[in-house]
């Protein structure tokens, strides 16, 4: 039997438009082996955090250090690990790739053009994810349908035929930017302090700026590509 047999998960139904708490519950139970969360420290991904606490704590939650986060990232992961006690489980990129990179190209050739982009998240973030998912049945993201154009479809539960056919579950599928923020108010959730300063969406420093009011949450992300280019290769197939 391959992996691929071995993890392969049949959907199973959710009633429209799902609550968090119903799609992880679901999810969870779907998945023939361990889930883990993909933290990024937004406030999504808190949102999940706090959840998992009650449904399922010993879940794992592993997180892609870029070597260029935000210093604001770093510290509200410091406050969820004394919060929750969490063991957090990070994973770094390749030295050798990323110095091979460096070396060649420079600190910024993800500004040149979108190859260059593509390379540069796939050494420091799609590699990594591939060893972050090893042993996992199943990963849940903090994606929402309303973050961008390119996640206005966004199943609550899919196959991930990308990483070997795994369970992907995205619990704030539907959730608004503002049910987010109501659920972390009411849970006092240590947040990024990035979102306070203009910050909807928060990646790696040099490629995330604040967003101008009326401006689309996901605007500040590579703010010079074109809005169909906004994902890193984490959540392509
Ligand atoms: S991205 O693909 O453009 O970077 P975004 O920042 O919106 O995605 O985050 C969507 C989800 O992808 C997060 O809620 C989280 O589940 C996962 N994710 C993104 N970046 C990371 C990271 N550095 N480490 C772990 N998970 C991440
Ligand atoms: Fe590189 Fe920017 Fe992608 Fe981070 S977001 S991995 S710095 S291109």
């Amino acid at each position: 039997m391959t992996r691929k047999d071995s993890v392969k998960t049949s959907l199973p139904e959710l009633p429209p438009e799902a609550d968090p708490t119903q799609i992880l519950k679901s999810g969870l139970a779907a998945a023939k082996g361990p889930v883990a969360l993909a933290c990024s420290f937004s406030v999504e991904d808190i949102v999940i955090i706090d959840l998992l606490q009650q449904l399922a704590p010993e879940t794992r939650v592993f997180a892609l250090d870029t070597g260029r986060l935000n210093e604001e990232t770093y510290q509200v992961a410091e406050s969820l690990r004394m919060r929750f006690d969490l063991k957090i489980d990070w994973h770094f990129p390749r030295f050798d790739a990323v110095e091979q990179l460096e070396r060649t190209k420079g600190l910024y050739s993800f500004r040149e053009n979108l190859d260059n982009r593509h390379e540069c998240c796939a050494i420091r973030k799609v590699e990594p994810l591939r060893r972050a998912l090893t042993g996992a049945a199943g990963w849940i993201t903090g994606q929402r349908r309303s973050q961008s154009v390119t996640r206005g479809e966004l199943p609550p539960l899919e196959i991930d035929e990308g990483n070997g056919g795994i369970l992907k579950i995205n619990p704030l599928a539907y959730w608004s930017q503002e049910q987010v923020w109501q659920y972390a108010r009411s849970k006092a959730l240590p947040t990024n302090k990035l979102h306070q300063q203009g910050y909807p969406s928060i990646g790696c420093a040099p490629c995330t700026r604040a967003i101008r009011e009326g401006e689309d949450p996901r605007a500040g992300r590579w703010w010079w590509e074109n809005p169909e280019h906004k994902e890193c290769g984490l959540h392509q197939s």
